[in-house]
Formats: structure tokens, C-alpha cells, sequence
């Protein structure tokens, strides 16, 4: 039992990071797993930011905000998290830069508006989830 503990421990630590990394005891404990909404949704949107990054780059038009993107306020989080006062105002936060970006007649450059966005991609993350910032910060657009 006394290892069944640490193992629990780093499932709570990791549950965030990267699953691949979770090793065989976990599975045995945790059974098979199974990504929440709001993982596959953040995979979507990582996805969605790195396209929209190239079209950013090399002034092609972009791709039209995919509207499941709003689930934010509503996709599951793991099911140890709950979803907090604070997580809300940065998915309100998030959501408003992201459409940002997509007014054309802003003062702030596209390139700052897109940079704006991820961003506050990892404010959220830096309090929420911090293990996939480094791969977050790859998405901005260096000056
Ligand atoms: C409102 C807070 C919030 C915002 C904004 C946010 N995230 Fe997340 N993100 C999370 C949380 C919480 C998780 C962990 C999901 C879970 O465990 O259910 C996560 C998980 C992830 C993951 C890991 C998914 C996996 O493979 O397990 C990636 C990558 C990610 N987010 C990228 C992004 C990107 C890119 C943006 C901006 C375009 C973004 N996130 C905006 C809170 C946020």
C-alpha cells in the first residue's frame, strides 16, 4: 500500500504533463486512460495556434476560429479538478485575445495580437498546468 501511495502521488503531479511519460503501475491503478474534454479541446487548439501562427508568419488569410473553441467554459477538466472562479475569468481572458486577432480593424499589429493570445495561454497555465508552457512558448512569434 505504501507504494500504491507515491504512485497516486505522481499521477496527481503528472496528470497535466505528459501521459506517455505515466509509468505501467499507474495504468494497473488508474485502468486505461482517458483524456478529458479539455485535453483533447487544449490539443485542438494547440493544434489550431501553430496553423494559425504559420498563417500569421507568412501573411496568408486565416483560418476562421473553430467554434468548439468556446467549449472552454464547459469541457471537463480531469476529474480531480474543478473548475474555479479564477480558471473562468482566464478562459474569458483567453477566449477575448483569441478572437482579438481576428479584428481587423485593431490598433495592436497582427503579430502582437496573435503573441497576445498565447500569452494568456500560459497566464492560465502558469497557475493551472505548468508542464506544457515550454511547449506553449513555441507557438509566439519572436519580434
Ligand atoms: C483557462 C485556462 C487555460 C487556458 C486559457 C489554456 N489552457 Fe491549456 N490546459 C489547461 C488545463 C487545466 C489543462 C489540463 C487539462 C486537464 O487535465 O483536464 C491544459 C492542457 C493543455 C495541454 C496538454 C494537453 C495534453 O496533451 O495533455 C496543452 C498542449 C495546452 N493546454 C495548450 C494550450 C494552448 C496552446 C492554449 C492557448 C491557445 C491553452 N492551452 C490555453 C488550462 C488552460
Amino acid at each position: 500500500m505504501k507504494h500504491g501511495f507515491w504512485v497516486i502521488i505522481l499521477i496527481f503531479f503528472m496528470s497535466c504533463n505528459d501521459k506517455t511519460k505515466k509509468d505501467e503501475k499507474a495504468e494497473v491503478v488508474y485502468d486505461m486512460y482517458v483524456p478529458s474534454e479539455m485535453t483533447v479541446l487544449m490539443k485542438e487548439l494547440y493544434a489550431f495556434n501553430l496553423q494559425l501562427k504559420k498563417q500569421v508568419v507568412n501573411d496568408e488569410t486565416l483560418t476562421p476560429l473553430p467554434e468548439q473553441f468556446l467549449n472552454i467554459h464547459t469541457a471537463q477538466l480531469s476529474n480531480f479538478k474543478a473548475r474555479t472562479e479564477r480558471f473562468k475569468s482566464f478562459s474569458n481572458i483567453f477566449l477575448t485575445a483569441q478572437k482579438e486577432i481576428y479584428n481587423t480593424k485593431s490598433d495592436i499589429s497582427l503579430k502582437d495580437r496573435f503573441n497576445n493570445t498565447i500569452n494568456t495561454c500560459i497566464s492560465c497555465h502558469s497557475l493551472e498546468c505548468t508542464g506544457p508552457i515550454p511547449k506553449i512558448k513555441k507557438l509566439l512569434i519572436s519580434q
